[in-house]
């Protein structure tokens, strides 16, 4: 059994081949969990898991190709496996095309988590982690956030989320049976310290640190720092940067916490701790030693000065907080680019595993 007494042994982690899932399912693994994942790979590719299992030293469960909207090819993955607890990744999550797709953004992150939880209530088994996101608090203002702050979504992304914690209380409070974490990550970013897995989005990367490395590795050449007259020391935007590492420790320690009892908790991860965009583009210089092209351009719609987390509460509760800096998430997220200047092009997939689909990662 892993975790603590009463906590889950088999873990179905939706999204798993994805950036935060597939370092997820290594932290689980190493912590004795049996893992099963399902993904559809619309931003992901299954030769990932023969790295996780390569840094793991074992195997995944099974891994199932799937879009978590079909409830009956779910359903069946529930019939096949005695999963205990989900961990509950899979989404779109790339803010600006959500603004220009929100259909397909409600359709996947509302339908897709309503799916999901009418699939697990169908086969008994109530217990759930839930990525959330800091974008729920939207343009929220200065100074640290706690999970009082009222949800403000500027986007239909941001709004997707908004809603899934807006179900899932509701759901809590008709049947007491559930029993939900919901996490409102801020900015997971860096990389696995093996080198072995990391951030590799499909197509043009949305997000400042896969941005970074990929115009460190020479794969893009410059950065566009989007505005440098915000109301901050140096003009641009600030975030607070969260290892990847540490976003999947807290998932394995929330695990453990479903246990403590049924309802719905909602937490913060971050660093408490703010970096603008030049201070990354400095840490990240530092940590490789180059020097990284850029041009100041203008803002980016729907973006706000600051965001940073009270990450007070999760401490609190757990004891639970990041040990990893921007200095490691540079230095981590540079090791993976360096090693892996595609990504997972020309990974070996896994030998003899069907199940997980051909994926359109070349
Ligand atoms: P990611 O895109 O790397 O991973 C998401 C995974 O879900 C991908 O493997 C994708 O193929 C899969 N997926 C998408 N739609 C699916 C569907 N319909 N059926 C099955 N699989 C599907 O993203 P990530 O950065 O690893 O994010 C994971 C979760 O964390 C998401 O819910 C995201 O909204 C949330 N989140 C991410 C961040 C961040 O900055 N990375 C911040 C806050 C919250
Ligand atoms: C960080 C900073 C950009 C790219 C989004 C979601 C949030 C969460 C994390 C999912 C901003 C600047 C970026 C570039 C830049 N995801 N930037 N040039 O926007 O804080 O948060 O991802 O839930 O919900 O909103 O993250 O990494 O895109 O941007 O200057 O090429 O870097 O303007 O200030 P963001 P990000």
């Amino acid at each position: 059994m892993a975790g603590r007494k009463g906590s889950p042994s088999t873990v179905l982690v939706t999204g798993g081949a994805g950036f935060i899932g597939s370092h997820a399912c290594v932290e689980l693994l190493d912590h004795g969990y049996e893992v099963i994942v399902v993904d559809d790979y619309s931003n992901s590719c299954p030769r990932v898991f023969s790295r996780v299992e390569r840094i793991a030293g074992r195997f995944v469960g099974a891994v199932y190709e799937l879009d978590i909207r079909d409830r009956r090819a779910l359903s069946a993955v529930f019939d096949r496996h005695p999963v205990d607890a989900v961990v509950h990744f899979a989404a779109h999550k790339a803010v600006g095309e959500s603004t220009r797709m929100p259909a397909a953004y409600y359709d996947t992150n509302i339908g897709g988590t309503t799916a999901l939880l009418h699939v697990m209530d169908e086969h008994g088994v109530r217990r759930l982690v839930f990525s959330s996101s800091c974008s729920v608090y939207g343009d929220a203002g200065e100074g640290p956030l706690d999970e009082s702050t009222p949800h403000r979504p500027t986007n239909p992304y941001a709004a997707s989320k908004a809603v899934c914690e807006t179900v899932l209380a509701d759901l809590c409070r008709a049947d007491r049976r559930w029993s939900v974490l919901c996490l409102r990550y801020f900015n997971p970013a860096g990389a696995h310290p093996s080198g072995l897995l990391g951030e590799d989005p499909h197509g043009t990367p949305d997000n400042l640190f896969p941005y970074v490395s990929q115009v460190a590795v020479g794969r893009r050449p410059r950065l566009r720092v989007f505005g440098s007259d915000y109301p901050t020391p140096d003009g641009t935007a600030i975030r607070d940067y969260l290892h990847v590492m540490d976003t999947v420790e807290a998932h394995r320690v929330a695990l453990d916490r479903l246990a403590d009892g049924p309802g719905m908790k909602v937490f913060n991860l971050g660093r408490g701790s703010g970096s603008s965009v030049l201070d990354v583009v400095a840490a990240f210089e530092r940590a490789s030693g180059l020097t990284l092209p850029y041009e100041i351009t203008g803002r980016r719609a729907g973006d706000v000065a600051e965001l940073v987390a009270d990450a007070g509460a999760v401490a609190r509760a757990w004891g639970w907080r990041p040990v990893r800096d921007l200095a490691d998430m540079c230095r981590d997220a540079w090791r993976f680019q360096q090693l892996n200047p595609h990504g997972y092009q020309g990974t070996p997939r896994r030998p003899g595993r069907h199940d997980e689909g051909a994926g359109p990662c070349g």
